[in-house]
Parts: structure tokens; C-alpha cells; sequence
């Protein structure tokens, strides 16, 4: 294994895959509704991926070794899911934080992004998590350039998320995103900075925090994919795909109705 530095060709595909993975999420956001099942979210995704946009989610038979097959087409991950929730008939109910996971690939290439959202009016705790995991994002993107190490986004992320009284789960991270789904670098979200893996111009990862509100922990439930917490405690996440330039970075994974960042974050160019 081995991190691919990406060509402008294989870039600009990115910034395809990546739109349109972002789209999905702007086109699917006013079905997310108490009474909607999540089964019903991703026939609404899948069918606009396919029609629509002419690309295919990634996810559906989806089998790194190890995994059976995932089944569905986007991922749903509601209140103390962590991540990789499989769509089913569970309805959302007022109250609920959920997370959609949307991985297109389009022209052989990959775009990945997840938004959280509130299903009706959630608990003041279920939206500050929302928030610091959105900030906590968004300071690790803020870490990227030429030079910088893995380990700069991953303690940025760690500080802030337990500083604000939560914790970072280890077992899952981002990664390597090109022309395959899951590629070198993993990007853990915790870590010292100053260490890891050093960051050239036109590698492509993902940056995908999961911030639990209680402790750490996660098991895997008996559909082989959905993570939970251990402690049933709820927790967010929030994903863009990166592009590392020599100044900064680019955000591959914005669209129209992509949340901006903190305004305290420094823009780069
Ligand atoms: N989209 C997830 C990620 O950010 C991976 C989902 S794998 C699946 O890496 F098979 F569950 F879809
Ligand atoms: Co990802
Ligand atoms: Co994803």
C-alpha cells in the first residue's frame, strides 16, 4: 500500500465525484422529516444518484475483506449510531440527530461526504455535538497544506473535541480517496502533532470525525456493518474529501447548499 499522488486529470474527476456526492446531500435534506424511514432516504438517494446524476453508490455491494457485502446505497447513522448504519424501516422521530453518508463514483472516481441533521428540533446536548463535531472538522481541514503532518489534523481534532467534554472514537478514520473507496493515508482523528505521515500537494484524503458525547467505545451490531456506542451515548460526525495543495487545501466535497465554515476559520487559497 502506498499514497498515490493524484494527477491533474485524476483531480479534476475528484472535484466531479465530489460535487455530486455533495449534491446528493443538498437534494435529499427536505426529506429528512420526522415519519421518513431511512429505507426511504436511500431510495430517494440511490434513485438520484443512478437517474439523475448517472454515477454509483459506492456503498451498495460494497465488501472490503473481512465484511459481507453492504446492502443499501448510503449510510444512515441516527442518535448513538457512530457510523455505517444500514438504511432500513426505522422511521426518524422528532428529536433525532442523524448522519448521511453519500460516496458517488463517477467517471472511475470517488467523491465522500456526510452532514449531520436534526430531525425536527433536537436536545440542546444533541446540537452542541453537532456543532463541535462540524468545528472539529473544520480545524482539521484547517491543518492541511504541503508540509503539514497527518498527526496536525488529528490532535486538532482530539483538542477540541475533548476539551469540549467528548470523546474521539479511534477504530474508524478517513483515508485515501481516489480511484478506489478506502486508500493510504488512514487519517485518525486523534494523535500528536508534529508526527505522521508528511502531507505533499495533490494527495486526496478524507477528514470524517466521530464525536461521541459519552465515552470513547463502540461495538458493531449483528448486521455485520452499523457501529454503535458502547455506552449508548449519541454521536456525530461530519466528512468532506481534501485535496492538499502547497498553500492550503481544497475542499472537494462543496456544493450549493454546503454549511460554511466557522467564520474563525482561516481560508486558504
Ligand atoms: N462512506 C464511509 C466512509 O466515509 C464508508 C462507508 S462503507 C459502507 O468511509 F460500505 F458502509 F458504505
Ligand atoms: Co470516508
Ligand atoms: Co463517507
Amino acid at each position: 500500500m502506498s499514497i498515490t499522488l493524484k494527477s491533474p486529470d485524476e483531480i479534476e474527476k475528484m472535484r466531479v465525484a465530489g460535487l455530486l456526492a455533495a449534491e446528493v446531500l443538498d437534494y435529499i435534506t427536505p426529506f429528512v422529516k420526522p415519519g421518513v424511514t431511512t429505507g426511504e432516504l436511500d431510495k430517494l438517494c440511490h434513485d438520484y444518484m443512478v437517474d439523475i446524476q448517472g454515477c454509483i453508490p459506492a456503498p451498495l455491494d460494497y465488501a472490503p475483506s473481512g465484511y459481507k457485502p453492504y446492502p443499501k446505497s448510503i449510510c444512515t447513522s441516527v442518535n448513538h449510531q457512530v457510523c455505517h448504519g444500514v438504511p432500513g424501516e426505522k422511521q426518524l422521530k422528532n428529536g433525532d440527530i442523524v448522519n448521511l453518508d453519500i460516496t458517488t463514483i463517477k467517471a472511475g472516481y470517488h467523491g465522500d461526504t456526510s452532514r449531520m441533521f436534526h430531525v425536527g428540533e433536537a436536545s440542546i446536548q444533541a446540537k452542541r455535538l453537532c456543532e463541535v463535531t462540524f468545528e472539529c472538522l473544520w480545524l482539521g481541514i484547517a491543518q492541511v497544506r504541503a508540509g503539514a503532518h497527518l498527526g496536525d489534523i488529528g490532535n486538532a481534532i482530539q483538542r477540541h473535541a475533548e476539551k469540549s467534554g467528548f470523546s474521539v472514537v479511534r477504530e474508524f478514520c478517513g483515508h485515501g480517496i481516489g480511484a478506489k473507496f478506502h486508500e493510504d493515508p488512514q487519517v485518525v482523528h486523534y494523535g500528536k502533532a508534529g508526527t505522521g505521515v508528511k502531507l505533499e500537494a495533490n494527495m486526496i484524503f478524507t477528514i470524517e470525525p466521530m464525536i461521541n458525547a459519552g465515552k470513547a467505545a463502540i461495538r458493531e451490531l449483528a448486521d455485520g456493518w452499523t457501529i454503535v456506542t458502547k455506552d449508548h451515548s449519541l454521536s456525530a460526525q461530519w466528512e468532506h474529501t481534501i485535496l492538499v495543495t502547497e498553500t492550503g487545501y481544497e475542499v472537494l466535497t462543496l456544493s450549493d447548499g454546503t454549511r460554511k465554515p466557522p467564520e474563525w476559520i482561516k481560508s486558504c487559497s
